[in-house]
């Protein structure tokens, strides 16, 4: 691996066509640097009790979702020699579930994420395994071109603030034939559908902002979801960010998904 940069977060300036946000928009920001900067700040107030609030808000569901996206590269992770980036790693569970299909093998897996607190404890929790970890923002990444084998993101691909640069940085970094795997909520259909969203956007923000005593992050989160594009949408982006044989796995009725796509 050329580069990898341990510390040392910034945001990206974005050029001057990308001044709307075309991604996550946490409320009264209209600008993606201050969007950005939000949405690391969120993270940032809710890193303590980030995990126990995940587990207890997705009745543990969130444990198979990523160790179902983690075994659909099996084949990527079976080889000694891939190199394996998890981007918005938070605390690390995803990466943790990647490192778990790799077995003992030598693959090179990184956890990436802009939030420091967040990475604070994914270090913490990973003493002993040979998982690394890079303080980075995801549209900004330090790494030379076609280094990864594999590129995923758990539940934080939605909080970019600009979807298509947050495709072409995990294009630029893929190596050819190299696969990405976005693991993110949805917005199922149906009777489901209605009660899903009820506790989405009533009990949830509830519980969430009782148990960690910050208001935003869990009034944002249903919000984002629905502001994030539909899977056909979503599909389109990225093939036009030139990824091939682009598709999406409902996971649990669609109330989350893996998107995949190769290089
Ligand atoms: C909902 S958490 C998901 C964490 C973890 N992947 C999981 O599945 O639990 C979203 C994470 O994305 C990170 N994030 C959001 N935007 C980012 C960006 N532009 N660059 C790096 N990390 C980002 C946040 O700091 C946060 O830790």
């Amino acid at each position: 691996m050329s580069s990898a940069l341990l510390g040392g977060c910034y945001l990206p300036e974005l050029s001057d066509q990308s001044k709307t946000v075309t991604g996550a928009a946490p409320e009264g920001v209209s600008e993606p640097q201050a969007a950005a900067r939000a949405v690391r700040e969120m993270f940032t107030s809710i890193a303590p009790r980030y995990d126990l609030l995940n587990h207890l808000l997705s009745f543990n569901v969130d444990r198979l979702w990523w160790r179902r996206t983690a075994r659909s590269f099996a084949s990527v992770l079976a080889r000694p020699e891939a190199c394996v980036l998890d981007l918005c790693c938070g605390t690390g569970d995803m990466t943790f579930a990647l490192r778990r299909q790799a077995g003992n093998n030598s693959a090179t897996i990184l956890g990436a994420d802009f939030s420091h607190a967040m990475l604070q404890r994914a270090k913490q929790k990973s003493e002993g395994t040979s998982l690394r970890w890079v303080e980075a923002d995801a549209l900004r990444l330090p790494f030379s071109d076609s280094e990864f084998d594999l590129v995923t993101a758990a539940f934080g691909f939605r909080n970019l603030a600009n979807y298509d640069a947050g495709l072409q940085e995990m294009m630029r970094v893929l190596r050819p034939e190299g696969e990405c795997g976005i693991l993110d909520f949805g917005e199922p259909g149906g009777l489901i559908g209605e009660l899903y969203r009820m506790y989405f956007k009533r009990v949830l923000p509830l519980v969430g902002t009782m148990i960690s005593g910050v208001r935003g992050p869990y009034a944002y989160l249903p919000a984002s979801v629905e502001r994030f594009p539909p899977p056909t949408e979503m599909l389109k982006t990225m093939r036009r960010a030139g990824f091939r044989e682009a598709s999406w796995t409902p996971y649990t009725f669609g109330i989350a998904g893996l998107y995949r796509g190769k290089k």
